[in-house]
């Protein structure tokens, strides 16, 4: 099988995954649009990007003519239309089953015929997804993870129409990107997230119970089994609102078990989801 070569990458959603997802591919080589229907979200992608990148020349980490050249490689756009003759589509906007409906509808048709759409999505269906389009034999999963720049693994879930040169293509691009991959079947959650969200979805239960402060069991997590983060900075760093639809999808999926205290579900009735608001299980703001 000729090997499909994606040189021209569309990421639509610049927030947490989508800047970081465009970052890498600009680095891979390729050329990139960032599209978002928010201008503010784009400013500050392209921000961070170029803080990242900076930070690596100043530590003597990258030459500053290759940081110019991959800057060069990314450009910014609030219109979906401008996504028109990318190779593949990299999609990272809210994980919400009808918005990622309405976007794959949308690039179906402003997208060339020959090109991958790809979701970011955490948990939700790559089947039902595809379905939304006239190409579901080129829609699949391209599971980043948060920070997608520090990283290492891309999942690949499957959806049931993907056609294999899909496969090998994505896995491929993430190869470029510097990422190891692991393909998987089309299940809510997929490998991750399922095995992930039990340990989280425990946390929100003890949370609610006062089994002790979340710094305290933060720290008992921590130094007793080596994670980087507690299971409360977790929900934190990645977005609260993100974490608990992904559980609220698995309950959909696989019962009750997933179901999440409702400490957490008024985190994000508050709109409190974390860094990114700046108050969630902790307080960002500056006094
Ligand atoms: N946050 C994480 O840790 C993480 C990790 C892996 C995967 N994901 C998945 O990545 C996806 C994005 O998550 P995120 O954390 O980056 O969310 P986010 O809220 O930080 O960013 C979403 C971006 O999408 C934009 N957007 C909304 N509707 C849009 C539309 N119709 N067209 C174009 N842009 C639109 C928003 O303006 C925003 O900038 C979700 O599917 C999520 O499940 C998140």
């Amino acid at each position: 099988m000729t090997l499909f070569t994606i040189n021209k990458v569309g990421v639509l959603g610049a927030g947490l995954m989508g800047h970081g997802i465009a970052q890498l591919a600009a680095q891979a080589g390729c050329e990139v649009i960032l599209a978002d229907t928010a201008k503010q979200a784009l400013d500050n992608g392209y921000a961070k990007i170029k803080k990242l990148l900076d930070k690596a020349v100043q530590a003597g980490k990258l030459p500053q003519e290759k940081c110019a050249e991959i800057i060069a490689r990314i450009k910014t756009t609030t219109d979906i239309k401008a996504l028109c003759d990318c190779d593949a589509v990299i999609e990272a906007v809210p994980e919400i089953i009808d918005t990622k409906k309405q976007v794959f509808c949308k690039l179906d048709e402003v997208v060339k015929r020959e090109a991958i759409l790809a979701t970011n999505t955490s948990q939700l269906s790559i089947t039902e997804i595809a379905a939304a389009t006239t190409r579901p034999d080129q829609v699949i999963g391209m599971h980043f993870f948060y920070p997608a720049q520090v990283m290492k693994l891309v999942e690949i879930p499957v959806g049931e129409h993907t056609s294999e040169w899909c496969v090998q293509a994505i896995v491929d691009l993430a190869q470029r990107m510097g990422k190891e991959t692991c393909v998987c079947k089309d299940t809510p959650g997929f490998i991750v997230n399922r095995l992930l969200a039990g340990f989280m979805v425990e946390a929100t239960k003890v949370y609610d119970e006062k089994l002790a402060s979340v710094e305290e069991i933060d720290k008992a997590i921590k130094y007793a089994l080596g994670h980087p983060m507690g299971p409360f900075e977790l929900f934190d760093f990645s977005g609260i609102d993100t974490m608990v639809r992904v559980a609220d999808g698995l309950v959909e999926a696989f019962g009750d078990r997933f179901k999440v205290g409702i400490g957490v579900r008024n985190k994000v009735r508050a709109g409190d989801f974390g860094q990114k608001t700046g108050r969630g299980f902790y307080d960002y703001r500056k006094d």
